[in-house]
């Protein structure tokens, strides 16, 4: 049934924003007074309320004044998991670091362990509960990484954990296969981990459509530029699109994502201008995580100097056990752009339109026709209290696909 939701103080559409570099706050499209109307899932109307007026299906009224924009797109997470991880924080509260915890094997492993002991069900149950709480931050789509199996059996139970959660609960989840998240204990080094994986876990995910992405942590003490170089190459020739965790304490992934031209390197805490002419040189998409930094205490990714650069800076929240517990993809992107003096417009535009594009999503990210009706509505008549707030000020509904997700 065809549905009017409105009147809105403000639309914020996202639509015709250059789709990379800076942007300026004048360059917004923010339409006063307006209504959405949605028909079988996709936005068939923008436009001024009395526009609207012989308006003849179902109408949702707004009752205080508030603002739509566009769904959240997180475009980076590892929210398949169990257990927690608070013991490890606390010893990084105390002086231990994120690879000290990792050489002695907790870290990434310490997850695995309790990943691996988990049924399917009760992963699909932690996954849906970690979806729910991303919704009601206002995220509608979200990516979601495997990585905390690294078997065939477990990656692929993880895989199918995603699988099912997403069946089951309303945001729109992107899987990506991370089994290359660190070189497990069965393997003695992680060229032969990374040839088991191409043998053994590739034909299952092509033949049970597991997933189209494939990521891969390089890094010292995860796995080398060399064997990536490899990993990846048959990843791409196998026809998956190619990402990877990179640059996050030494420099070295952006550079292999430049040369394989991957669809995108994420971190790049330790990026430098060297690095990002080569991202843009290769349209490698950078996406940034401030909640990794604020997980671990460490400096943000210079996403100032990457929007100056002429890239399409996107925001994500990295959220998962270890270095990135908190998740709220919102606060994170509303203190990074405070850091790096990013303009609301960049700032917006890095965790809807861009975040849409980085993964390859042509039909949501902008408010206009055609578009899924993915968006939140806001208690505010000025979008720019959203940012302000600096994540406070929460979503009263989320929609999906035209359809009340949820309510405040
Ligand atoms: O993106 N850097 C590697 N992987 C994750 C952390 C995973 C974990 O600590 O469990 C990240 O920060
Ligand atoms: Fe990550």
């Amino acid at each position: 049934m065809t549905t009017l939701i409105g009147p809105f103080a403000q639309i914020l559409t996202m639509d015709g924003l250059n789709p990379s570099g800076p942007l300026s706050d004048n360059d917004l499209e923010v339409l006063e007074g307006g209504g959405i109307v949605v028909d079988q899932g996709k936005i068939v109307a923008v436009a001024p309320y009395e526009d609207l007026d012989d308006f003849s299906g179902r109408r949702i009224e707004v009752e205080t004044p508030c603002v739509a924009l566009p769904g959240f797109v997180d475009t980076h997470t590892h929210t398949c998991f169990a257990g927690s991880r608070a013991g490890e924080y606390a010893e990084r509260l105390a002086g231990a670091t994120y690879q000290q915890i990792a050489s002695k094997g907790g870290g990434i492993l310490s997850t695995v362990k309790n990943t691996r002991a988990a049924s399917l069900e009760e992963l699909t149950s932690h996954m849906i509960r970690h979806a729910q709480w991303m919704l009601e931050g206002g995220v509608t789509t979200c990516e979601v990484k495997s990585g905390y199996g690294l078997t065939v059996e477990a990656e692929v139970k993880m895989l199918r954990a995603i699988q099912n959660a997403s069946k089951s609960q309303a945001i729109s989840l992107i899987s990506t296969c991370l089994a290359a998240h660190t070189c497990p204990p069965e393997f003695s080094n992680g060229s032969e981990y990374l040839k088991y994986l191409v043998e053994h876990l590739f034909p299952i995910l092509i033949q049970e459509e597991l997933t189209k992405r494939i990521d891969i942590f390089v890094e010292e003490g995860a796995f080398s530029i060399e064997d990536a170089r490899e990993y990846l190459l048959q990843a791409k020739e196998k026809g998956f699109d190619i990402v990877i965790h990179g640059d996050q304490f030494s420099v070295g992934g952006s550079k292999l994502a430049s040369e394989l031209q991957a669809a995108s390197v994420d971190h790049c805490e330790q990026t430098e201008f060297e690095q990002a002419q080569l991202l843009r040189k290769q349209n490698v998409t950078p996406i940034v995580l401030p909640g990794a930094s604020i997980g671990l205490g460490m400096k943000f990714a210079p996403a100032r100097m990457l929007l100056d650069e002429g890239l399409p800076l996107v925001i994500a929240s990295d959220w998962n056990p270890g270095s990135a517990p908190m998740g709220d993809l919102l606060i994170q992107a509303a203190i990074l752009g405070a850091f790096e003096k990013l303009t609301m417009a960049e700032t917006l535009a890095a965790i809807t339109i861009r975040a849409a594009h980085a993964l390859r999503l042509s039909d949501r990210g902008s408010l206009c026709v055609g578009q899924r009706a993915d968006f939140s509505i806001f208690p505010t008549n000025d979008f720019r209290e959203i940012l302000y707030r600096q994540g406070t000020l929460r979503p009263s509904f989320v929609y999906i696909e035209g359809e009340e997700v949820y309510a405040l």
